[in-house]
């Protein structure tokens, strides 16, 4: 008898914005997978029974966003060192004993963006200046470490979130005050911008990079616009500059792979695809 479809897909509350079944759907049909990756609206207060319907649907796992990626951390049976550390999970597998296995695959997809355009880059390289202390800002930092940054400079407008973070990752991460960024920047050998400022809608992000080595690798979460005032900046005084998008692409890889069984892979087409949605 034929084997059902795969099942996988991507939880949210509000979900109508989520580009995540365009990767995975674009994936899916490019490698002549059986299988469907759907969208699905859950409220908080659904969430456990959701995600339960979704294990006797037969679903082999799910992404998790927006609010609920502390809940699915909590759902799971297990979850990875990562997403332990992490605090929050965006993708479950539903193993085929019943129990649920929860990840966080944004860090990796940070690592993966990066190393995609410049191969050669690594955390170990030097210090890391981080601005903003929330959900994306710890799961970038968590990756920094791990990749060998000596040190992690953390600013953030509210300066007891940077602190937090310092309590939970110890002492490889500094804090600093958001207003003394000009005093660090020359120490960065990579900048990133986790906080929502330059995006679409939102305050732009208004620092000076005078101080900022010109080798230092610049990049931003925000890829709405995709090339950021800090970006454009960086870029026109010669910084090397990679662009938001890879990582919400490359986060999807490891959820794909676990999924459906075979690795997918970030490329032109795919981003293209993104941007033109
Ligand atoms: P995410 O999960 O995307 O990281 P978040 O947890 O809401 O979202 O974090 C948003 C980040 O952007 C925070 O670092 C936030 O700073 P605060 O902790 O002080 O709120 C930062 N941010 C948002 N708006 C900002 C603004 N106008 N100026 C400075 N930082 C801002």
């Amino acid at each position: 008898m034929r084997e059902p479809a795969k099942l996988a897909g991507v939880v949210g509350w509000p979900i109508g914005h989520s580009k995540s079944p365009l990767i995975h759907g674009h994936w899916l049909q490019q490698l002549e997978i059986d299988g469907y990756y759907l969208k699905l609206a859950m409220p908080p207060r659904g969430f456990h029974a959701g995600i339960q319907k979704m294990v006797e649907l037969g679903f082999s796992g799910t992404n998790v966003t927006l609010p609920h990626k502390e809940a699915a951390l909590q759902l799971a049976d297990d979850a990875t060192e990562r997403a332990q550390s992490i605090g929050a999970a965006n993708t479950l597998w539903f193993r085929p004993d019943g129990s649920i296995l929860a990840d966080n695959t944004d860090g990796e997809g940070f690592l993966n963006n990066l190393r995609q355009h410049y191969p050669d880059w690594t955390a170990s390289d030097g210090p890391a200046l981080v601005l903003g202390a929330g959900g994306a800002s710890r799961a970038i930092v968590y990756a920094l470490l791990a990749d060998g940054a000596p040190k992690v400079i953390v600013a953030n407008r509210t300066q007891s979130r940077a602190e937090l973070l310092r309590d939970h990752f110890g002492d490889r991460i500094e804090v600093v005050d958001w207003m003394n960024l000009s005093t660090v920047l020359e120490e960065a050998k990579t900048l990133v911008n986790t906080t929502s400022l330059g995006m679409e809608g939102q305050p732009p992000l208004n620092i000076s990079l005078r101080s900022l080595p010109q080798d230092a690798l610049v990049t931003d979460i925000v890829y709405s616009p995709l090339m950021t005032d800090l970006l454009l900046a960086a870029q026109r005084r010669g910084n090397p500059v990679v662009d938001g998008l890879g990582m919400l692409l490359h986060q999807a890889v490891p959820g794909f792979e676990m999924w459906f069984g075979t690795r997918p892979v970030v490329n032109q087409e795919l981003r293209d695809l993104v941007l033109g949605a």
